[in-house]
């Protein structure tokens, strides 16, 4: 008797073992076969962690071919920090495409409510809030896509220690963050070996390049197991320097009659942007300045405003709270310059609210585990100092240009907020040498999607008609770009 429940338990167990190794067959990452680089194994121990990050299906999902993880990572153990992270491999062989990183500025801002959800991701919530539509210009067509919401207490990511969220600033945004990836490539190593970059827009002009340094910097001395396979970066309409996205901003709205000649000469002859403070004669034509905005879109100055009120119940109001301290100093002090900028569709993020804060929707990505005290947001509500946040990243930027690092800079012309004419002085202030100035670039219908100038060292693009989320306004040049960037391919200079 016993014998043969010993047998059976015997059986049992090689049956399940021999089940186990199967599921860890075709659970690896991309689509079940082994892979690396350099001939590395992908341990069972790993793959089962992998798989439990597995999105087998949001609610309301259109059918996909590739597969997403979702989950956290934990970036401090003592404090009880971590990041919530939404992974896409590519569309189509993601065994052989690089890894792009994209995050969202404000500070404070979800690269998941943003980037995922309006801009770039491939799942777009839809006006029903039940379901969400496979966007046709996904950015994981290009290469393996992935989003983190950063630092602690924006969107799904938390810490424990709840005094974590006085002391954030651009320091520990990027210690974390480079935390995050090495944590991340540990539970999906099969990625290691790919090239890597980080793309970005708004304030993650300073987020993606002191994450590139980051990264730069421990590459030289780290263990090979913590190395990244860093490349490039792309940033747009990035927050670079606070004496020229300020004047910068004030020039373009002068220039596209946003604001009266007496308001911009009232800026021009009181602000000095080199400054950390206003004069009280600069303040009050700053408050005329930011009056306009109150009444179009700062971030697209020739798209409309939200105005169904279907949406009252969700947190209506596209203010966010004032956070102290950061760049650039002057204008930040404004209530003007923190509003929520809102895309294509004015609606949109009220849809992405709705859909992030159902309990199946967070279920099915394993977000929010510790059942947090507050809603999802686009935005922190939590946050409301920041510690650090350099008046310039000229210095940076140019630390990865010598490092040989690729870089590029493009921006959507018609957005308000960090315009094309700030990016352009910033450039000029950064005084690269010019290859090749002021070229048109196509799209593949014959149409001019721009203008580039290629720098030694850096390439600048701009996109016409596009606003602050230029994917956004333009998400068929934008995957354009993202392609003509990850292959270090100009743009085409002619109609093709
Ligand atoms: C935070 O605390 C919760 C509840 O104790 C725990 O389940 C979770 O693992 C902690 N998170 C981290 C990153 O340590
Ligand atoms: C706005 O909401 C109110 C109250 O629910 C409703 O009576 C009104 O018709 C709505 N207006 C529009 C334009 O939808
Ligand atoms: C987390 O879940 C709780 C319910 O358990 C909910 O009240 C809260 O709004 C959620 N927070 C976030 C950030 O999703």
């Amino acid at each position: 008797m016993a014998s043969t429940n010993a047998a059976v338990s015997l059986a049992l167990l090689l049956l399940l073992l021999s089940a186990s190794v199967a599921l860890a067959r075709v659970s690896v990452g991309y689509g079940g076969f082994w892979h690396g680089g350099d001939g590395m194994k992908v341990r069972g121990d790993v793959l089962g962690r992998q798989e439990a990050d597995r999105v087998v299906e949001l609610p309301g999902q259109p059918p996909v071919g590739f597969k997403q993880y979702a989950g956290y990572v934990t970036v401090n153990e003592k404090h009880g920090r971590a990041l919530f992270y939404w992974f896409f491999e590519a569309m189509t062989e993601p065994e052989k495409r690089p890894l792009l990183l994209w995050l969202n500025g404000g500070p404070g801002c979800s690269s998941i409510g943003y980037g995922e959800a309006e801009e770039l991701g491939p799942f777009f919530p839809k006006k029903d809030q039940q379901t969400l539509k496979l966007n046709p210009h996904t950015w994981n067509k290009a290469a393996n896509l992935l989003f983190v919401e950063s630092p602690v207490g924006v969107g799904f990511s938390y810490t424990n220690t709840s005094e974590d969220i006085n002391e954030l600033g651009d320091e520990i945004t990027a210690k974390d963050s480079h935390a995050f990836l090495v944590n991340w490539f540990k539970r999906f190593p099969q990625f290691k070996s790919h090239d890597f970059y980080i793309a970005g827009e708004s304030y993650a002009g300073h987020y993606v390049p002191q994450l590139a340094k980051a990264i730069f910097d421990s590459n030289k001395h780290v263990p090979k197991s913590d190395y990244i396979n860093l490349k490039g970066f792309m940033i747009g309409n990035a927050l670079l320097d606070d004496e020229t996205d300020q004047k910068g901003m004030v020039e373009y709205a002068w220039d596209h009659a946003v604001i009266s000649d007496r308001v911009y000469r009232d800026i021009k002859t009181k602000c000095d942007f080199r400054r950390k403070k206003a004069s009280v004669g600069c303040n009050t034509a700053l408050t005329s300045y930011f009056n306009v905005y109150e009444i179009i879109d700062m971030y697209s100055l020739y798209t409309p405003s939200c105005v169904s009120n279907s949406s009252s119940s969700i947190s209506s109001s596209r203010q966010r709270p004032m956070i102290q301290g950061i760049a650039p100093q002057i204008l930040s002090k404004f209530d003007g310059w923190h509003k929520r900028s809102a895309g294509y569709d004015p609606c949109a993020p009220y849809y992405t609210e709705s859909y992030f804060n159902r309990p199946d929707v967070q279920k099915a990505l394993h977000a929010n585990v510790t059942s947090m005290s507050y809603p999802w947001t686009h935005c922190s509500d939590a946050i409301s100092i920041w510690r650090d946040s350099p008046a310039s990243m000229l210095p940076t930027i140019r630390k990865l240009i010598a490092g040989g690092i690729r870089i590029w800079v493009y921006s959507g012309d018609t957005d308000g907020r960090i315009p094309v004419t700030a990016t352009r002085l910033t450039l000029k202030k950064l005084g690269l040498k010019i290859n090749e100035d002021w070229t048109p670039w196509y799209t593949n219908n014959k149409q001019v999607g721009g203008w580039t100038i290629e720098y030694d060292g850096l390439m600048f693009v701009t996109i016409r008609g596009a606003g602050h989320e230029v994917p956004s306004f333009k998400p068929k040049q934008a995957l354009q770009l993202v392609k003509h960037f990850l292959a270090n391919k100009k743009l085409p200079p002619k109609p093709f």
